[in-house]
Formats: structure tokens, sequence, C-alpha cells
């Protein structure tokens, strides 16, 4: 009963989180919408006219997913790497560390507060801020955000590691910037071609562990990319709506920061996007007016 009522919810909103969490996030992005269209008709100072955008915005409607280059400016992105690679040297500084007991993670998260501020407050460049204004005709918001290191363990397994779609509202977008340079070699992920991810919406894959049963593993095998790039390029995927799946590394570490947003009708300023809580919440916001937590990580 409890799946088919779950497989209902899917159809409707593609993914299974409460109705009415989803219908205030349609209402959310609707007044967002309104909101942004009205300040850019009526302050001209309202920012963004960045047409470079239109490839990857474009791209990102077909595909569902797209790659941004250098999101940082030079000094900038040396400052972070350097920063934040020496934070990793001690191990006081991560919040959730890898070792080789039975239960390990072969993830290790970095605890925000322990970087420098005049760095931490760097770390979410002004590129992507507007890339997501362009691309969603709204302010945006973030709801979850991490720096984490995954490392070299061949016995590491991990729910991710199969294909899903993230629990998440339908516009939710995920941003992973690149701190290492990364591709198959080093734990970039595998995206599903935007087709195959609606064919499997349209299949009701509501649930990772019947991935066989609705994906086609022959299909599935010659139609996915790794989300891969230089230091310094950010990712994004809908990944409520995107297939994908994390693997191990095999050779060297990746060091990444992960954002996740939604559009919403508050400007990223007022959002106070450096308040240590905010670093810790690992779910969305089950109410985005009110920005209620679903879950918290550590
Ligand atoms: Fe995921």
């Amino acid at each position: 009963m409890k799946n088919i009522f779950k497989k209902i919810k899917f159809y409707f909103f593609f993914n299974t989180l409460s109705i009415s969490t989803n219908l205030l996030y349609k209402i959310h992005f609707f007044l967002s919408n309104l909101n942004f269209l009205f300040k850019k008709n009526f302050f001209t100072n309202y920012f963004l006219n960045d047409i470079n955008f239109l490839n990857e915005i474009n791209f990102l409607n077909k595909n569902l997913y797209c790659l941004l280059k250098n999101v940082y400016t030079t000094p900038n992105k040396e400052e972070i790497i350097s920063e934040i690679s020496s934070c990793y040297q001690n191990d006081k500084n991560l919040l959730r560390k890898s070792s080789s007991a039975k239960d390990s993670y072969s993830t290790t998260i970095l605890d925000p507060s322990k970087i420098k501020p005049n760095i931490l407050n760097k770390i979410i460049p002004i590129k992507v801020i507007n890339f997501l204004k362009n691309y969603f005709n709204s302010n945006v918001k973030i709801y979850s955000m991490h720096i984490y290191r995954t490392t070299p363990d061949v016995n590491y397994i991990n729910p991710s590691f199969l294909w899903h779609f993230d629990n998440v509202p339908f516009y939710s977008v995920k941003c992973m910037i690149l701190l290492t340079d990364t591709d198959s070699t080093n734990g970039a992920m595998k995206i599903m071609s935007g087709k195959i991810s609606k064919k499997a919406i349209s299949n009701k894959f509501y649930d990772r562990y019947l991935h066989s049963t609705v994906i086609d593993e022959n299909i599935s095998k010659f139609n996915y990319e790794y989300a891969s790039g230089s230091a310094g390029d950010a990712f994004f995927f809908h990944n409520g709506r995107c297939l994908h799946k994390a693997i191990n590394p095999l050779l060297k570490s990746r060091t990444v920061i992960v954002i996740d947003f939604v559009p919403s009708f508050c400007k990223i300023d007022d959002n106070k996007i450096l308040e240590y809580s905010h670093f810790y919440n690992a779910g969305i916001y089950v109410n985005p007016f009110t920005n209620k937590k679903q879950e918290t990580l550590i």
C-alpha cells in the first residue's frame, strides 16, 4: 500500500516527498518567478545579462546536467584550493573521518568553521549564482552545502553507487564545484543521458533498488557521461530528475564543494549563507517558506 502511494506521488511530482512539500515548492517557485520578473523590469540595476550562459542553459534544459567552466577568478581559485587542502591535513578539521573500521566512509567532510573566514566568504562563486538566476529566472537559495573528499577504497559500498534520483523537489539543482581535476579515475560521478533519465521517470523509477526492472542495463551502459572537469569548473545537474551514481575513485582523491540550490524569492545575500548551521543540513527544506529542515547530517 505504501509503495503504491509512493508510486502515485512519483507520478505527479517525480519524488516521494510529502504532497504538501511539493505543493509549497510549486507555489514558492511561481512567486519567485513573479518577484524576479517584477524586479528585473522595474529596477534597472537589478543585475545580470550574461548571455554567455546561453549554451550551458540550453544544455541543462535538454540534458538535465551541464558543465560551467572556470567559476572562480584566478586568485580566488588558488587561495580556496590551497586553504581547503591545508585544512584537510589535520583530522581535527573534519566533520566525518575516513577510517579502516568496518563502517568506514571513503568520504571525508571538512568542517567549514575551520576555514579562514576571508576564504570561506569566497567559496560560493558569483558566476554560479548568476548562472542559476538566468536559468531559473528567479533568485536562488542554498539548502545544503558540503565540502568533501573521496579517497580510493575498493571495499567501500554505498547505495549511491546504484543509479538513482535524489528525493528532492522538482526544481532542485545540485552544483559540484571541482577543486581537483576530476575524471573517471578519481571518482567523477556517472550521469545518465537526459533521454534515458526522462524514460526512467516515465517508468516510475521511484526506488533505486528496483533499477534492474526499470533501466535496461544494456542501454544504460552506453548512455552516460562522467561528471568530469578541471579544478575550478562547476558541474550542475537536476538531482531529482537526472539519473546519476557515485563511483569509487581508483587512483587518487577528488575534492568538491557540493551546493544544493532551489529557486527562491529571497536574495542569496539575505540568506546568511555562511551561517555555520547551514553547512550541517543534509536534507531539503520541507517548507521552502520557513526553511524548516528535513534532517541534519551530523
Ligand atoms: Fe544522489
